[in-house]
């Protein structure tokens, strides 16, 4: 079974993957990878951020972001670009930057609509703010909030429209795939968002879930409340981690959740997609960041498959 051929089948625009630079030199990585029936989609991991991609104010490279977008092109992938505006992987004149109001707007407005109008014509949507919330619902003390309140949001969104007209622009955040302060905080914000006519199209779930502590009719119900506002909603970031070593139990639960997290997105018809965080364990970043814990994705360190991967097909296939 190929992933992305049974999510077309099912209707969904596509199932794809992130990946980054230095796995591509891994040939039996690449192999699976450019499998355009496996994997409809791309996201760069790190090559379009901020960090990446504008270093220096003013001074923007683009040759590892190409690089991955040239695969989805040679492959026929859709291109989800990742992302205009951040609190992590600043550069330091970014986040240590002393901007007036008027200053960091116009260093916002240069970022997105070169960043955004350089893929113009080759990406599908873009991740234009990641992350804007803390866990209690209000806005992260980033340098963007502090100088500009919450209007940054519109200035990135307003910019990346100018850009490219045609490419999806959403906002991309974590722990709203249940209900919370986190959820009904982003709830507002695209309710606040649509009223003002500030172009917004789509909310993306990270989904970045533990084995077993994870609810589908949860995800459903936020895909689901999101879209009544007029917005589409994707899955972006997917993987299901667990604390090491697996087992037989723990992978048959892994199972069970990507099958749960692939229905709530088959039962909602305004999910578009969904993206795992890389498709192979050896490329996670679950280890680096969660000590003892990892085996978050469909195919092990060696490229084989998982149960997980058997939950995912049978849930674009039921
Ligand atoms: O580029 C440097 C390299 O020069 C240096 O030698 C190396 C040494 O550790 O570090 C490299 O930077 C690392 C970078 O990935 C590129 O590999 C950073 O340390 C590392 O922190 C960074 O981690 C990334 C993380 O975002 C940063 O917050 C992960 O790979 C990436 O998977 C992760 O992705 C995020 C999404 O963008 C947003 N949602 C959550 C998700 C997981 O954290």
């Amino acid at each position: 079974a190929k992933l992305h051929t049974l999510a077309k089948a099912a209707g969904k625009l596509y199932f794809g993957t992130a990946t980054d630079n230095p796995e591509l030199t891994t040939t039996a990585y690449t192999a699976i990878l450019n499998d355009g029936a496996m994997f409809g989609q791309l996201t760069a991991t790190n090559s379009m951020k901020w960090d990446a991609t504008e270093p220096e104010q003013g001074v923007f490279t683009f040759s590892a972001g190409d690089q991955i977008a040239n695969i989805a092109k040679a492959n026929g992938m859709l291109l989800r670009g990742h992302n205009c505006v951040w609190h992590n992987q600043l550069p330091s004149w970014v986040s240590s930057g002393t901007f007036t109001a008027a200053q960091l707007t116009s260093v916002i407005q240069n970022h997105c609509g070169t960043l955004v109008g350089h893929y113009k014509g080759q990406t599908y949507a873009w991740d234009v703010v990641n992350e804007p919330f803390n866990e209690d619902g209000t806005f992260g003390a980033d340098v963007f909030f502090n100088v500009l309140g919450e209007s940054f949001v519109q200035i990135a969104l307003k910019a990346a429209r100018a850009a490219d007209p045609a490419a999806k622009l959403y906002i991309n955040e974590f722990n709203i795939e249940f209900a919370g302060p986190k959820a009904t905080a982003m709830l507002n914000l695209v309710k606040s968002l649509k009223a003002a006519n500030v172009p917004l199209d789509g909310i993306g779930f990270q989904s970045h879930f533990i084995v077993g502590e994870f609810s589908g009719p949860a995800l459903q119900t936020q895909l689901s409340t999101f879209a009544a506002q007029g917005v589409e909603v994707a899955i972006t970031e997917l993987d299901v981690r667990m604390t090491l070593p697996s087992t037989p139990a723990l992978l048959a639960q892994q199972k069970t959740d990507y099958n749960s997290v692939i229905t709530a997105c088959m039962n909602v018809k305004a999910c578009v997609g969904v993206t795992t965080w890389d498709w192979t364990d050896k490329f996670s970043w679950v280890p680096g960041t969660f000590a003892g814990q990892g085996a978050a994705d469909p195919w092990d360190e060696n490229f084989v498959k998982k149960p997980a991967f058997d939950g995912i097909a049978t849930a674009f296939t039921a």
